[in-house]
């Protein structure tokens, strides 16, 4: 048995009296995942401020983090990846439910046993020579009816200092532990052992990678990755795979959503949760700065939403997570000023391109490309080079306090109350700038027929549309049909009380036969969000549509844009033939799926389609 240490104490000789938990079960379970995987040490985290440092300096020491230049970024530094671990791996991604039809055909389903003892034999040894951390963290804010606790068992400290942004770890965590909460065990090998006197490489990772999920008992072992939703277990691990289970279990939601507080110029506040696919729009979302006067937008989170039906029958929302694992191409002063704001330092950054006075640069950070760079491989780069400098999927990792326009009720426990809750693929054709659902269930059909153009968050041919149900086709960790299930399930609950949040559907990036954008997008996003308020308020009518009902043209706020008017009139209507086309397209995956699609999605189907003649 490795000897046990607390992070304040790094003396490899404590006696376990030094174990910061009393519980039983915990300190067998460590040791268990210990006596697997054999690490030269165990380091228990504490969530301090001096962890993080010494963590830090040790990777800097070690050259898996580049510090940047203290006073362009300070206290900030750069991360480059092992080439082949770079994004999601979609395709090593398992659901191990006892039965094949909990995972359902859109999931990678293998089956438990069988998974157990190939993961006991990619475990056995894999921390050889290195530290296992034991992180203890919180899923949302202490208190909520939703928030939960996990434990991350991992041999990276990338891992350990991107969660200590991500979630609320150590300490705070082992807390409600010790109060007697349960825990999801979360086991994370990089898979790469080193033997006495290997030098150790910047990036280490295996290329053999699982990213398994035991959905009955709330487990998670990830292998070979260190890489974003592969590694930060707490993120689409737990807080929407493992979540997602848990919630359908006890009534809940877990999302693949952003969470925004919008007021108006008279000051009318309303809630907003919206699902996009990955790389899709969420962060600017989250962050938009209006370019309507007068209309503000207050961050509550970027990525992941969970609801609950409070006690009055009113859907409310928390964002779980601490941080923001954002994009960085495309982010610049023009698009997401907030997010520049946001990273003016202490912020992790992975696989973007390093200038050479110490800075970091993306594509689209600046119009003009500067004349050198180091490129996210670690190669010169200048324009003429005709590669990217930063990664498709490069990203910061930063603390949401740190962003100017979070609203002080992301840590409130009670959450806020959903208004309205929105869908958006990225189509380049079909789907308009924006529709209201007709009721709740075509709301829950518009999300569960989602598509979207794929994006560098994952492999897979980029641009390719497919079929991404709520966006959360490689997150939800039970079968889809069930999914939309239970979210019709939540609308029957929602009828008590009769406060339903209103269901839109957004498409900020269709374009012409040229392919230019027909949509600015971004801050100008705020003139959707103004009709969607207005919609909400009871205001304005709309033009009925087999997709929902459109905005009038006269109802889009599009004073000061300079759009023209043959643009605004096509992204606000859609072709009927495509809409029908589409609708038949959605029925593979509906055939697909099988027998769990509710009967109320058929109908949605078979509605859109007689609408669409
Ligand atoms: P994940 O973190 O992967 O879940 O993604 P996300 O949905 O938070 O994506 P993000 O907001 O970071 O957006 C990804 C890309 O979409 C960036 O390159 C943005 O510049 C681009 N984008 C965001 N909003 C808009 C928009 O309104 N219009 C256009 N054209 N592009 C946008
Ligand atoms: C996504 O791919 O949807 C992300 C990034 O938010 S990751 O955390 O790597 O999954
Ligand atoms: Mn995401």
């Amino acid at each position: 048995m490795p000897p046990f240490s607390t992070s304040t104490e790094p003396s490899a000789s404590k006696a376990p009296r030094a174990l910061p938990t009393t519980r039983e079960d915990l300190r067998d379970w460590v040791s268990e995942i210990a006596n697997l995987t054999t690490p030269a040490n165990i380091q228990w985290c504490d969530g301090s401020l001096g962890e993080r440092q010494a963590l830090i300096a040790d990777m800097v020491a070690s050259e898996t983090l580049i510090p940047l230049d203290s006073e362009r970024r300070p206290n900030s530094f750069l991360a480059r990846s092992n080439p082949d671990d770079v994004a999601r791996v979609e395709s090593r991604t398992f659901i191990c439910s006892a039965s094949e039809r909990d995972a359902g055909p859109t999931n990678n389903w293998h089956d438990p046993d069988d998974m157990r003892s190939t993961l006991s034999g990619l475990f056995s040894e894999s921390m050889r020579g290195r530290t296992m951390y034991v992180i203890p963290f919180l899923m949302g804010p202490a208190g909520s009816p939703v928030t939960r606790v996990g434990i991350e068992i991992t041999d990276s400290p990338y891992v350990v200092v991107s969660m200590g942004t991500m979630t609320r770890m150590g300490r705070i965590a082992l807390d409600v532990i010790e109060g007697g909460a349960d825990w999801v065990r979360a086991v994370h090998s990089v898979g790469a052992p080193l033997d006495d006197g290997q030098i150790d490489v910047a990036w280490p990772c295996n290329s053999t990678k699982y990213i398994t999920h035991f959905p009955e008992t709330r487990e998670i072992w990830s292998f070979g990755s260190a890489y974003g939703g592969n590694a930060l277990l707490g993120k689409k691990s737990f807080a929407l795979r493992i979540a997602s289970a848990m919630a359908r279990d006890e009534g809940w939601l877990a999302e693949h959503m952003m969470l925004v507080r919008i007021t108006s110029p008279e000051g009318h506040v309303a809630h907003i949760a919206a699902a996009f696919p990955s790389a899709c729009g969420k962060t600017n979302f989250a962050m938009m700065q209006p370019s309507l006067p007068g209309w503000q937008v207050e961050t509550l989170g970027d990525d992941i939403v969970w609801m609950w039906i409070d006690e009055n029958g009113l859907l409310r929302a928390i964002n779980p997570e601490a941080g923001f694992f954002g994009v960085a191409p495309g982010t610049s002063d023009a698009t997401n000023p907030v997010a520049i704001q946001t990273l003016w330092g202490n912020t992790i950054f992975t696989n973007v391109a390093l200038t050479d006075d110490g800075d970091v640069w993306w594509e689209g950070l600046t119009k003009e490309k500067p004349a050198h760079l180091t490129d996210w491989t670690g190669q010169d780069w200048t324009p003429e080079s005709g590669t990217s400098a930063a990664h498709p999927n490069s990203r910061f990792t930063v603390a949401i306090d740190q962003c100017p326009t979070t609203a002080s009720e992301w840590a409130d426990p009670r959450g806020v109350v959903v208004d309205a809750i929105v869908f958006g693929g990225r189509r380049s054709d079909t789907m308009p700038l924006v529709t209201e659902a007709r009721s709740w269930s075509h709301g829950v059909y518009l999300g569960a027929t989602m598509a979207s153009e794929r994006t560098a968050a994952a492999e897979g041919t980029l641009g390719e549309l497919r079929r991404d149900p709520f966006a959360m086709a490689p997150f939800t960790g039970y079968n889809v049909g069930d999914h939309w299930a239970h979210w019709l399930s939540i609308g029957e609950r929602l009828r008590v009380s009769g406060r339903f949040p209103r269901i839109f559907q957004v498409n900020w990036f269709r374009r012409d036969e040229s392919g230019r954008f027909l949509w600015p997008g971004f801050g100008d996003n705020v003139r959707v969000v103004k009709w969607m308020m207005d919609r909400l308020r009871g205001d304005i009518g709309g033009v009925d549509s087999p997709v929902g009902t459109l905005p009038k043209l006269a109802d889009l706020d599009l004073r000061g844009l300079d759009i023209a008017i043959s643009d605004a009139t096509e992204i606000l209507s859609v072709k009927y033939s495509e809409i029908e086309r589409d609708a038949r397209d959605a029925q593979s995956l509906l055939t697909l799926i099988g027998d769990t699609v509710p009967a109320a999605i058929w109908a949605e189907n078979t509605e859109t389609i007689a609408l669409s003649q």
